[in-house]
């Protein structure tokens, strides 16, 4: 069960070093850089008397705001205060969050929400309600801007859970936060169902099914240590290059045991995390979503010591195949790269989308084009590298040059074709193979001779939709060697009020 008791002193003083502060102070003290955090709006207080409000009025009103350094660079930050009227959000609560949403947004610095409130303080009514749409606004008007990252620490619940959705990414405290539009108590009287808050809106559930949550983490402390690891690999807005880090780490570190980690047969599944961090600078792989729609993995990393966005099909997880969930997850991640300006990289081994009535119910044409859509989009810096299988649709939605990819690279392991073997046979000659003699040897002797045709990067390269058929161990210097050429990239959208992107 949930524990939203105040948090002891035990417990302040495992946050931030002190017992004697706030809760909230405390969780700020442990994301900013000791001693760097400067509160803003510290007296400010409600003007409300009804249901005995006026008794309670609290300075700052149950939320610090302010700004302090993460690593060097601004960043402001809020945290709501459960110590007081339950972190409920009012007028002058909410003013807060907005100011500070309009200061990060002009300063061009990320913001970073650390979320702990029963929602809406139901005592201020519509001015509670007025308070939200006034952060909402701003969030959407500051996204693609600068980075906002919220941090849910405690319950997040009704229309309080779109501050968190709308911003660039969530991490919930396992056990600690839910999130949901409808508790559990309204939830029992209007369907009659009982269902606890954690199975309703869980760190589980969210990280795990729904993709709400971008990171779980098992404490307080983890989750503000992943907001500062996420922050090293984001430019502080749009504007700015994203932070560089000094690597000891050679472009040309020696992969000869790089082609190895792809099992000799296709159908042997494998963790492409594997090849994806021998590439990237050693221990710089930071994962996103890692456990929703795990047959693509999205992920940070850094190459030569520039941040960037990697997207990869993972063969060890539904053999790699594209899906609904999958789409949106590296859609939205895409998107994200795209907005802030981190270049893009993608290793590729997909048989396709999933096919099946349980997946075009979903919404597969849609959720895929999202795919599709962020991809053709994307105006970054953009490296595609083909480990094994491309087929199909899916071989143009994976950052194929078609869609947009600067560099096409491929391993010679590379399969480019409309669809893998036995399919490609089963449709051609069907009616050739029954009549053979032996057809078992007739289905093999075509299967054979198909993929020697097709299941190689070698048509694809003459035609120049692959730049370059690689040796694995060349796969680190060339990519960052590509990204390196790519970096004064422009490759601006034709104007538009705003693109649209498919449901
Ligand atoms: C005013 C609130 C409050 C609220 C909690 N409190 N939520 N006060 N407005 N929304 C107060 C309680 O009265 C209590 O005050 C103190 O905070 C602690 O709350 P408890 O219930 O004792 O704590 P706990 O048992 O830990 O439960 C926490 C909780 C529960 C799960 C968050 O309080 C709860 O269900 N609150 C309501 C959640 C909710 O439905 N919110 C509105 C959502 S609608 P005292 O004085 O006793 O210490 C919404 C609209 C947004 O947010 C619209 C945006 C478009």
């Amino acid at each position: 069960m949930t524990d939203r008791s105040p948090a002891t002193p035990a417990e302040r003083a495992a946050l931030s070093g002190r017992s004697d502060i706030p809760l909230a102070h405390a969780r700020l003290e442990t994301l900013f850089d000791a001693g760097s955090f400067d509160e803003i709006g510290a007296d400010v207080v409600h003007r409300v008397d009804a249901f005995g409000l006026g008794e309670r009025r609290i300075p700052g009103d149950g939320v610090v705001t302010g700004a302090g350094t993460v690593e060097g660079r601004t960043v402001f930050a809020y945290a709501q205060d459960r110590t007081v009227l339950g972190g409920s959000l009012g007028e002058a609560h909410a003013m807060k969050i907005a100011r500070l949403l309009d200061l990060a947004d002009r300063a061009g610095a990320p913001i970073v929400a650390l979320l702990d409130s029963g929602g809406a303080r139901i005592q201020e009514g519509v001015d509670a309600l007025a308070g939200y749409g006034e952060i909402f606004r701003r969030s959407v008007r500051a996204s693609g801007r600068i980075p906002q990252i919220a941090i849910v620490c405690g319950p997040c619940a009704g229309g309080a859970v779109y501050s968190p959705a709308l911003m660039d990414f969530t991490i919930m405290v396992d056990r600690q936060a839910t999130m949901f539009l409808t508790g559990p108590r309204v939830v029992r009287t209007v369907t009659f169902e009982d269902v606890t808050a954690e199975a309703l809106g869980g760190g589980e559930v969210h990280a795990g099914r729904t993709g709400v949550a971008h990171f779980l983490c098992d404490t307080d402390t983890e989750a503000i240590a992943t907001a500062r690891a996420l922050l090293r690999y984001l430019p502080s807005s749009a504007a700015v290059p994203a932070p560089q880090h000094a690597t000891d780490d050679p472009i040309d570190r020696d992969l000869s045991g790089l082609g190895a980690l792809l099992p000799a047969s296709a159908r042997t599944p494998y963790d492409v995390r594997d090849i994806v961090r021998e590439v990237l600078d050693r221990d710089s792989l930071l994962e996103v979503h890692a456990r929703w729609a795990a047959n693509v993995v999205v992920a940070f990393g850094r190459i030569a010591g520039h941040p960037v966005g990697v997207v990869a099909n993972q063969p060890l997880v539904q053999a790699g195949c594209l899906d609904s969930a999958a789409s949106r997850k590296a859609a939205r991640f895409i998107r994200t790269c795209d907005a802030v300006g981190l270049p893009l990289v993608s290793f590729v081994d997909v048989p396709g989308f999933l096919p099946g009535r349980d997946e075009e119910l979903q919404g597969a044409i849609t959720h895929g084009a999202k795919l599709l859509y962020a991809w053709c989009e994307a105006t970054v810096p953009r490296v595609g590298l083909i480990l094994r299988k491309a087929y199909g649709g899916a071989y143009i939605v994976m950052n194929s040059k078609h869609v947009g990819a600067d560099v096409a690279l491929a391993w010679p392991s590379a399969e480019i074709a409309v669809m893998g073997a036995r399919g490609a046979v089963e449709v051609l000659l069907r009616r050739r193979i029954a009549a053979a003699d032996d057809p078992a040897a007739e289905q093999a002797r075509a299967e054979a001779e198909y993929a020697e045709h097709f299941l190689t990067p070698r048509q694809a390269a003459e035609r120049g939709h692959i730049d370059a058929v690689i040796p694995p161990e060349e796969t680190r210097r060339r990519i960052a060697r590509a990204l390196a050429h790519l970096r004064g990239k422009t490759d601006p959208l034709p104007p538009a009020r705003h693109r649209n992107m498919p449901t």
